[in-house]
């Protein structure tokens, strides 16, 4: 598993979306303040991880990502570390909160959602799985990027539009179909919400329009005393938008009671 790593102490293990990689966070692991050890993975599937040695299986789901980054948590003997996820990466944090919530000290849940995907978003799922494998990881590109950065950023900094479309591009199809399965199959974890007794930290933003802020708030209200930080002028991608802002919201604390 390829992880990217920034500082010392503390572990903060950042979790990307789709169709990204670890690379999402490198404003995040730029700033870890002293004291904090970053590290940010590619799942299982992205950038071709798993595509050698073990071909990643059309059958992957959110438990084996989590079960990944358990095992890279142990590898790095990290015993309990804050989970940050965005987006997809959020699903796979609430998966690894499910299966082992002694090794989380923390959880920073960025422009997800706890819900599953409605018979309509599975229908879209497959037709996105059909894309990819028919036309390869620029179709997705082409297709998610208009969604994925919130108008402001298309307008102010319209490079990050070649940088995301970069990170989609270096995947391949197997691993991409691999992931949209994932989150096709993610189970609701809004029953949950309710159990989680580590701080959390929820993030959403202004322009979010593939998962809007509507649903963080409501995560939000349902995990017992979890901070909800609206990030104003960004989209889905919030961490890369508007990084001061993402780091500002707390990122690097876990007192948000
Ligand atoms: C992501 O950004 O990880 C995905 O767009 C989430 C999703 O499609 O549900």
């Amino acid at each position: 598993m390829r992880y990217l790593e920034s500082g010392k102490g503390r572990a903060l293990i950042l979790l990307h979306g789709f169709p990204l990689n670890a690379e999402e966070w490198l404003p995040q692991l730029a700033a870890a303040p002293s004291g904090w050890r970053v590290i940010a993975p590619d799942m299982r599937g992205f950038r071709g991880a798993g595509s050698i040695d073990a071909p990643v299986s059309a059958e992957m789901t959110v438990d084996d990502c989590a079960s990944d980054v358990l095992a890279l948590m142990s590898h790095l003997d990290i015993d309990r570390g804050v989970i940050g996820g965005l987006s997809m990466g959020g699903y796979v944090a609430l998966a690894l909160v499910r299966k082992a919530p002694e090794r989380v000290e923390g959880l920073v849940l960025a422009n997800t959602r706890a819900g599953a995907d409605s018979p309509e978003g599975r229908a879209a799922r497959d037709r996105m799985i059909d894309l990819v494998r028919r036309e390869g990881p620029g179709a997705v590109a082409r297709e998610m990027l208009p969604k994925l950065l919130g108008e402001t950023t298309k307008r102010e900094q319209p490079d990050l539009v070649d940088v995301v479309r970069g990170l989609a591009e270096a995947n391949v199809a197997d691993g991409l179909a691999a992931a949209i399965h994932a989150m096709k199959t993610r189970p609701d974890s809004t029953p949950m919400l309710g159990s989680i007794r580590c701080p959390t930290l929820v993030i959403t933003s202004d322009e979010d329009t593939l998962i809007p802020a509507s649903e963080s708030e409501k995560m939000a209200a349902a995990i017992p005393g979890a901070r909800l930080h609206v990030i104003a002028g960004a989209g889905h991608l919030s961490n890369l938008e508007q990084p001061s802002a993402f780091t500002g919201s707390g990122l690097f604390s876990t007192d948000w009671a």
